[in-house]
């Protein structure tokens, strides 16, 4: 642990090894669900981007991977906001078997929103992956599919989750550490 990042952090929550390893689990349904289909990998840049390298390179069947990027305007931080996209994909997913690569599933209303805009593009299946899920914080129902970890309601940084677009780069999820502001 670099002496850096360590006032950030109030403790780990999964190390390496173990994000690794659930991984690896995870990898192996999404192999087993989609062999013989055309599987699409979609990531919601960019808290998803470590997630999702370490998951295609542990999934077993042939596939493509697109990236979209969104904003949302919110007025407080743990609010619903508007969300937008800010980057599309680059091609076209009609008739393709979609999987939405997540970082964290959180209240559930920018998953909400990506799901209504990609299901009106036709694809052939659409579901959602998250390598974090904080159920006791959602407010809109949405279907995860596979997931890596429930968390509790804590902010987390991480392995490819920020605060304020820092800590990205830890290789384990930790929680912050609340009384200081990095
Ligand atoms: P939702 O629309 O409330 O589900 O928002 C989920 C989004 O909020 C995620 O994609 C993250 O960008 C961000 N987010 C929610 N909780 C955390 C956290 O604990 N750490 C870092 N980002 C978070
Ligand atoms: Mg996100």
């Amino acid at each position: 642990m670099s002496k850096d990042l360590t006032p950030a952090i109030e403790r780990v929550l999964f190390t390496e090894e173990q994000i690794e390893r659930r991984i690896t689990e995870v990898a192996a349904q999404i192999s087993e669900r989609y062999r013989g289909r055309n599987l699409k990998l979609i990531g919601v840049l960019k808290g998803c981007v470590f997630f999702l390298t370490a998951l295609a390179r542990r999934i077993e069947v042939p596939l493509k991977i697109d990236f979209l990027a969104i904003s949302s305007f919110s007025t407080k931080p743990a609010a619903p906001g508007v969300v937008r996209i800010a980057k599309d994909l680059d091609e076209s997913i009609e008739g393709e078997d979609v999987l939405l690569v997540e970082d964290i599933v959180d209240t559930g209303f920018t998953l909400r929103y990506l799901l209504q805009t990609l299901a009106s593009r036709g694809p052939n299946s659409l579901s959602v992956c998250t390598f974090l899920d904080r159920t006791s914080r959602r407010i809109v129902q949405v279907p995860v599919e596979f997931r890596c970890f429930e968390i509790p309601d804590r902010f987390v940084i991480g392995f490819g989750l920020d605060h304020n677009q820092l800590h990205r780069n830890l290789s384990y999820v930790a929680v912050l550490r609340p009384e200081k502001n990095f």
